[in-house]
């Protein structure tokens, strides 16, 4: 080893000894006469000085050296005189007094601050710099810390699992589609020419198979490829936590996660609250409407509430009209927003509430302020169309108190969803309940097995085609498909979707049903998907499992907002590697060896 102790690990007992650090350059500051090098590695930063008078050598070797130099480093730990400690450090009370400096590489000047996250963050980091050169990234500290948590919680994972008694099975990448709703990648086959691989969406079909197998209590860490629009927590690859399980029912797999992920958080990120032990369940249906969404943030409450029994009786003729209609009036609480807010600030507040409302397909956001004192009249635009007792109603449905601020909505029962999972976020952010070390988990269950796809006019599953729908729903898939539940089971954090399962059809019977519904003719059915149903005659015990979204669950853990900080080298919005230059042309030779020939548009070329 060029080192015989790492930048992180001196300490006054070690004083006297002498010692070989190697490691970078963090930070240097030339005093004449003595020269101060913070030498950093992966572990930490250790002060080095040089002394010109009794290192005269070491000394020209330092006065040479700049920010990202590679240096090797001998000399004596020293405890640092009296006042000079840095208590911020856990070094800070030692440094080293050099003897021999040795320059193993040196450095460009780098394109941005690696040394001072903070620096960074305040004056912003060109996301393209970033990810050009994504290895100085990676040698921040923050970074750093995201890949080795990273790294805990998958060996976490792993030592559990294994203690479960499951089996770590490595499966195909170059695959046939198994469809998770996004599109394949595909990738060309030489050797059968005009033939092609698609790229595992999921191992899903696969650890099915594993299933049939005998495996009974399979896991992976699975590498996962979907060609999709790179919006929100998403990357073209990710990984999975995979998970398949003979003999269970719903609650065994929800159990067993539900403890993996506790002693998981509990191990690796002690310093977050999970909110809730046992984790809430919630029905699809319930989570549409109060939350909007079936990924509810549920750390606030900021419900929405049903309010169209009273409004629908008001003297507000576009509430009145759309409960008529069969659509509902909906009421969000914030609490205290309205407080202590001049006529002018509130009618800003409310509009600028209600633009959002817009964008996410509202025609108006209605709402009423509750004034602090006892007798003062509610403001906003529709408090004249109630009557007194009318108001009573509302605000006791709602739990109003003085100073809240009430928001309507009023729409199709799609767009109250959408204006719902708008604003709560929004509003949570401005109320100040966002908080990043409390963990919201929760279950969301009894999702419909399909949802209907105007467009191309049939049902799509809601999950995958392999989920079972719940036992005593089966006989609607004969008769009214859309009223059948599915016994999916997605866990939830935080406003995202951290894993998701179900049990699996083991009856071919069944299995041969949904494909017609979701619209894949028998005969394609049967060419893609054949070999599951063949094997679906060799006695398949009943199964089920999960998935977990690993990137965003680490993500959570480092209370990252983007997964792409915890994935060493991420794609950026347009699906590249901005470092490596990927995607990139081919040779001409080696697409005529695949038999292909481009026929890109003009520009593309
Ligand atoms: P699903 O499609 O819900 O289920 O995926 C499981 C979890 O993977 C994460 N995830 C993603 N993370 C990053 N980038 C993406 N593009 C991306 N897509 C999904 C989410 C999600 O909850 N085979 C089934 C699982 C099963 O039924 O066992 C599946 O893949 O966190
Ligand atoms: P108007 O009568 O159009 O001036 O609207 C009065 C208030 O009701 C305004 O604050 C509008 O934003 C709001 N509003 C109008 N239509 C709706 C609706 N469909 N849902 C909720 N609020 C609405």
């Amino acid at each position: 080893m060029l080192k015989t102790h790492t930048c992180g690990e001196l300490r006054p007992e070690q004083a006297g000894q002498e010692v070989v650090l190697a490691g970078w350059v963090n930070r240097r500051r030339d005093q004449g006469g003595l020269i101060f090098i913070d030498l950093r590695d992966r572990w930490g930063v250790t002060q080095v000085v040089v002394d010109r008078d009794s290192a005269p050598e070491a000394h020209s070797v330092a006065d040479q050296a700049r920010g990202e130099f590679v240096l090797q480093v001998k000399g004596i730990v020293r405890i640092r005189p009296e006042g000079s400690a840095n208590p911020d450090l856990p070094t800070g009370a030692i440094d080293v007094s050099a003897s021999e400096i040795k320059i193993l590489n040196n450095a460009k000047t780098p394109p941005f601050y690696i040394n001072d996250d903070e620096r960074l963050e305040r004056e912003g980091l060109d996301e393209s710099i970033r990810m050009k050169h994504r290895y100085l990234d990676l040698r921040r500290q923050k970074m750093q810390k995201n890949i080795v948590l990273r790294h805990k919680t998958i060996k976490f994972i792993r030592d559990y699992l294994d203690q479960q008694n499951f089996v770590e099975v490595e499966t195909p990448i170059l695959f046939k589609t198994t469809p998770e709703g996004a599109r394949d990648f595909l990738v060309p086959s030489r050797l059968q020419p005009g033939k092609f691989y698609a790229l595992p969406q999921s191992p899903q079909q696969l650890k099915q198979m594993l299933m049939v197998a005998g495996f009974e209590k399979y896991f992976q860490v699975a590498r996962c490829f979907r060609d999709e629009d790179l919006r929100g927590q998403r990357q073209p690859e990710f990984t999975q936590l995979d998970m398949e399980i003979s003999f269970v029912e719903r609650e065994d797999v929800m159990e067993l996660n539900e403890k993996l992920m506790t002693q998981l958080v509990e191990t690796v990120a002690p310093e977050k609250t999970i909110m809730h032990k046992p984790f809430p369940r919630i029905l699809y249906k319930d989570a549409m409407e109060q939350y909007g969404t079936d990924r509810p943030d549920i750390r606030y409450d900021l419900r929405a509430i049903d309010v169209s029994e009273i409004a629908g009786e008001s003297g507000f003729s576009v509430f009145v009209k759309n409960v008529q209609a069969g659509q509902p009036v909906k009421c969000i609480r914030a609490p205290k927003m309205a407080g202590e807010l001049s006529g002018t600030q509130l009618r800003k507040v409310a509009s600028e509430l209600e633009d959002i409302a817009k964008k996410a397909g509202a025609k108006g956001l209605a709402y009423m302020a509750l004034p602090l004192e006892e007798d003062a009249e509610v403001k906003g635009p529709i408090g004249k169309f109630f009557t007194v007792d009318q108001k009573l109603a509302l605000f006791e449905a709602v739990g109003a108190e003085p100073g809240d601020l009430l928001l309507f909505m009023s729409d199709k029962r799609e767009v109250v969803y959408s204006v719902t999972e708008a604003l709560r976020p929004m509003l949570a952010s401005q109320l100040g309940l966002l908080d990043p070390n409390t963990l919201g988990f929760c279950w969301v269950i009894d999702f419909p097995e399909f949802m209907w796809n105007e467009d191309e006019k049939r049902w799509d599953p809601s999950q995958h085609m392999f989920t079972m729908p719940i036992e005593e729903d089966l006989h609607l898939l004969d008769t009214d498909p859309g009223a059948a539940r599915g016994s999916q089971y997605d866990m939830v954090c935080n406003g995202h979707e951290v894993a998701g399962g179900s049990i699996r059809i083991h009856d071919r019977e069944i299995q041969k049903k949904i494909f017609p519904l979701i619209g894949l003719e028998m005969d394609h059915a049967m060419e893609q998907f054949g070999h599951i149903l063949e094997a679906f005659e060799y006695g398949v015990p009943p199964h089920g499992g999960i998935a977990w979204g690993l990137d965003r669950v680490v993500a959570l853990l480092a209370a990252e907002p983007n997964i792409r900080e915890v994935i060493a080298f991420p794609k950026t919005q347009t699906g590249a590697d901005a470092m490596a230059g990927a995607p990139s042309p081919a040779e001409p030779g080696q697409l005529a060896e695949l038999g292909i020939k481009l026929d890109l548009p003009e520009d593309d070329e």
